[in-house]
């Protein structure tokens, strides 16, 4: 293994990865792993040069304070604890550590080398991933966001020809996404990809279905049983591979971090067809996955591609979906997306999107009345996606936007410019 690691051991700190960060800021790789690990498992991992124990609000859990195996404290690596009373570590603070403090853990005490960067990691990664993986075969299904992307590159590098990707489009996708991703995968980096248009079968499992939350639903069944489908057709698959980042993790709820919100992944696939899983970007946060898909040579705009709803825009194309609303999501979303791009808002602006309510409105189209939609343009800026402002995007600039949808997406007669924020809205409609 090319790097050293710092291992923070989570007692319920809401600051576990601010103190990783500060670590890996310092040039140190640092994971985060739960408080009951074992000795076992801990001298599995390698190259680790000392502890820390990060306790925190959520430390005492039913009036009993949450510690480790006393093990732990006697296993040979340096031992610090952090808002964590105990009289058996080395040293403890009542505080985040400032720099000078963690300087000292980690060069003078853990004798740590500042070895962490995105080759190093790489590198590892491809280390272990081969050992885990052996010469048996990995699947997994790519659908062009920037974690499955960088995850598919990685696992190329690694064990190339014994991964089999599998693009599943469900006919949601962006304007031209599904065939960048052929492109990339299959044309440019010689991947295994399977590419399985399933437009017709998921538009007609949507027709007449309104609520959100059962469109929502049917996308993502429908997507399981699809991916589900191409698997039993592979043989001899050991292996799922999984772009999981270390913020997925928090967010299903570690074991002692209060749960955010549930996970949705590819987790539901019959018991018939569970997988060892392989996710080698678990221990990464977004900045950084985006910075390894550079490293292995992915282009761009796959890198730096905003963030997108699993159910596509099938979200975007409000209400029961219908063909030519969704045409028109589509072609709007595009013309949003090149126009940004020229005025430099693509790398400013975090989220910017057009959604099509299912009304029309009373428009004029060549001296006569017409009867067309709306689109309605958003595009928000926010540090978490729990609460979002509104970019105030220059009047010429939407003007040239609202111009180009009017003149060139067909049945639309009506631009709209969402200033609303999150809250009271949430970012998408539905
Ligand atoms: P909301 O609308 O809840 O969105 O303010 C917050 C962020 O999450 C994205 N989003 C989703 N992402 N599957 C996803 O993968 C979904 O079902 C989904 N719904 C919302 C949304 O685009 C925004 O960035």
């Amino acid at each position: 293994m090319k790097q050293d690691m710092i291992v923070v051991l989570d007692l319920g700190s809401t600051e576990n990865t601010v103190v990783a960060r500060q670590i890996r800021d310092l040039g140190v790789y640092s994971e985060i792993h739960p408080h009951d690990i074992t000795v076992e498992e801990l001298n599995k991992l390698e190259n680790v040069k000392g502890i820390i124990l990060n306790g925190g609000a959520n430390r005492v859990v039913d009036g009993v304070a949450v510690d480790v195996a006393p093990e732990i404290y006697t296993c040979g690596y340096p031992v610090i604890s952090i808002d964590h009373p105990t009289a058996k570590c080395e040293k403890q603070y009542a505080a985040l550590l400032d720099e000078a403090e963690m300087k000292a853990f980690l060069f003078d005490v853990c004798k740590a080398e500042a070895n962490w960067n995105m080759k190093n990691f790489i590198e590892d990664q491809v280390e272990l991933v081969r050992r885990q993986v052996g010469d048996k075969k990995v699947l997994l299904a790519l659908s062009g966001g920037v974690d499955s992307s960088v995850v598919a590159a990685l696992l190329l590098k690694a064990i190339g020809d014994q991964l089999t990707c599998v693009h599943v489009n469900h006919g949601l996708m962006r304007k031209d996404e599904s065939e960048s991703v052929v492109d990339v995968f299959r044309n440019q980096l010689n991947a295994n990809l399977i590419y399985v248009d399933a437009t017709e079968r998921f538009l007609g499992k949507l027709e007449n279905v309104a609520d959100p939350e059962q469109k929502r639903k049917i996308i993502g069944g429908e997507f399981i049983r699809v991916f589900e489908e191409e698997a039993r057709k592979l043989e001899g698959i050991d292996f799922l591979g999984q772009g999981t980042i270390y913020p997925d993790i928090i967010e299903s709820g570690t074991k002692t971090a209060k749960m955010v919100k549930s996970h949705h992944n590819v987790g539901g696939l019959p018991e018939d067809l569970q997988f060892e899983l392989v996710e080698p970007l678990k221990q990464l946060f977004k900045d950084e996955v985006r910075a390894a898909g550079v490293e292995l040579g992915l282009p761009a705009h796959m890198v730096y591609r905003q963030p997108f709803p699993g159910p596509g825009l099938g979200v975007r194309c409000l209400g029961a979906i219908t063909r030519d609303r969704l045409e028109a999501v589509r072609e709007s979303d595009a013309i949003l997306r090149e126009e940004f791009a020229k005025a430099g808002l693509d790398k400013k602006v975090w989220q910017y999107f057009t959604v099509v309510p299912d009304f029309k409105s009373v428009g004029m189209k060549n001296h006569q009345r017409s009867f067309d939609y709306t689109v309605i343009i958003r595009a928000i800026n926010t540090i978490d996606a729990m609460t979002a402002t509104i970019e105030r995007l220059d009047w010429d600039i939407l003007e040239v936007i609202t111009n180009r949808i009017l003149a060139e997406v067909p049945n639309v007669n009506r631009v709209c410019y969402d200033m609303s924020p999150k809250p009271p809205a949430t970012i998408e409609f539905e």
